[in-house]
This record gives structure tokens, C-alpha cells and sequence, in this order.
């Protein structure tokens, strides 16, 4: 029998995940209409502008029951209006699986709530880690001024749950007021 090598990698220190079965995908501020609050500030932005990049290693088919996922997501820094880049946010479809989040580099929050609309924010900096409980939507967000670089791993088979985030949206948006991260409560939040 070999003694074989991985034909993936992941390097702790950047969170670059490359090799077999990895694939990437990237968000574009056209693919984030009614995510910012501030459509005025989304509409007269750049929109190939990338906001954020995921990276999965997905050695299962997607919804394999036993089955995880590995992902590094990267959000780029910058705002809309004053609002800080973030994730478009998602429940799993499978609403009681868990997940993992840890932060490998920048600084920024993890977004949390229950399908009550009970939300909490934790701070994402290196070495951060972060359980996600099951039924709990959870959204990243970079308050900082370089790429906040999160790693993840969750059951192949929670799938994301866009729409209803979509629609709700969080209780609160993170802004920049006077230079620091602000949480300001969001008019457009419907319980
Ligand atoms: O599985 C996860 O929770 C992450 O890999 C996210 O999918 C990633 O951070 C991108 O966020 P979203 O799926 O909300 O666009
Ligand atoms: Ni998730």
C-alpha cells in the first residue's frame, strides 16, 4: 500500500485552498441588489466591483447526508454609502445543521440571528473561532482596511437559504460613523 499525499491544500497563514475538487466563486456588487441600504451610493458604484470570493473544497456531492464542506471566503474592504462589504447572508435550507467559522486574517464581525430576529454580532479577527448553531442565519462583514479572510466547514448537506434573508434582511446594518464600526438598527428589517 502508498502512503499518499493530499492532492489539496490549504496554507493556515493566507487561506489559499487549491487542488482537486476546490472550485471558486466570486460576488460582484450587481450580484448584491438589495443587500446595502443605501441604493443611491450601490446604483452609482462600479458594478463589476468584487465584494467578496469563496473558495470551497467539496469532495462530496452537494446534499450528501454525513457528508462536509470546507470554504475560505475573502471580503474585500471598502463600503456602500457607509456601509462596510459584506456577505449576502444566508439560514441553511436544512435549517438544524451547525457550522464553523475562524478567522484567518483581517478584522471585521459574524452577524448572527435566530429565526426570531434575536441578533448578536462577534468580532472576526486571526485566530477567531466562531460556532455556528443550527437555525441561525449568519452574514460576515469587513470593518477593517484589509481582506478579512474567514475559513468554514459545514455538512454538505445545509444547503443556503438566500431568499428568506433576502427578504427579512438583519435587525441591523454595520456602518462606519465617524471613522469606527457602528451597528445601526435597520428600517427596512421585517420581523
Ligand atoms: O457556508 C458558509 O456559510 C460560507 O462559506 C458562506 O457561504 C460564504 O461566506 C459566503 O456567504 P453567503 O453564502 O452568505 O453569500
Ligand atoms: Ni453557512
Amino acid at each position: 500500500m502508498d502512503i499518499l499525499f493530499s492532492s489539496t491544500t490549504f496554507e493556515l497563514s493566507s487561506g489559499v485552498l487549491r487542488g482537486e475538487n476546490t472550485e471558486s466563486t466570486v460576488k460582484q456588487l450587481a450580484q448584491l441588489q438589495g443587500v446595502f441600504g443605501d441604493e443611491t451610493a450601490f446604483r452609482t458604484m462600479n458594478q463589476s466591483k468584487v465584494i467578496y470570493e469563496v473558495t470551497s473544497h467539496m469532495q462530496v456531492t452537494e446534499g450528501k447526508s454525513g457528508g462536509l464542506f470546507f470554504g475560505v471566503s475573502k471580503i474585500h474592504p471598502g463600503t456602500v454609502g457607509n456601509e462596510y462589504f459584506m456577505t449576502k447572508g444566508h439560514f441553511h435550507e436544512k435549517r438544524d445543521t451547525g457550522e464553523y467559522y475562524f478567522g484567518i486574517s483581517g478584522s471585521g464581525l459574524l452577524l448572527l440571528m435566530d429565526e426570531a430576529g434575536e441578533c448578536s454580532a462577534q468580532r472576526v479577527v486571526k485566530n477567531s473561532l466562531h460556532y455556528i448553531p443550527g437555525n441561525i442565519a449568519h452574514r460576515l462583514v469587513n470593518t477593517g482596511g484589509d481582506m478579512l479572510v474567514v475559513g468554514a466547514c459545514w455538512p454538505a448537506d445545509a444547503g443556503h437559504d438566500y431568499d428568506s434573508m433576502l427578504e427579512r434582511g438583519f435587525p441591523v446594518r454595520v456602518c462606519r460613523v465617524s471613522g469606527e464600526a457602528a451597528l445601526i438598527l435597520n428600517a427596512e428589517y421585517t420581523p
